[in-house]
């Protein structure tokens, strides 16, 4: 995370590098030496922002959003 920064864009703006992450793992051939780093440095990114959205973001949702519990116990189904 920066400091100071916005949670939600630093959230935001983790999803789209994880979307560019993808799609550029995609570009290369099964077996490429390339596809397994950047399957290193996406592993290593999710990891990070899961953790990051479990401590920030989901407890506020379960506080402050209608159905947030349902959301957020969803959403860790989700990264688990
Ligand atoms: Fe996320």
């Amino acid at each position: 995370m920066g400091h100071g920064g916005n949670v939600i864009e630093e959230l935001m703006a983790d999803h789209h590098e994880v979307k560019e992450l993808f799609a550029q793992i995609e570009a290369q051939p099964v077996g490429h030496p390339q596809r397994r780093e950047l399957a290193d440095r996406l592993t290593a990114e999710l990891v990070r922002h899961s953790v990051a959205e479990e401590m920030h973001l989901y407890p506020a949702v379960r506080e402050h959003v209608r159905d947030g519990a349902v959301l957020a116990d969803k959403e860790l189904a989700d990264h688990a």
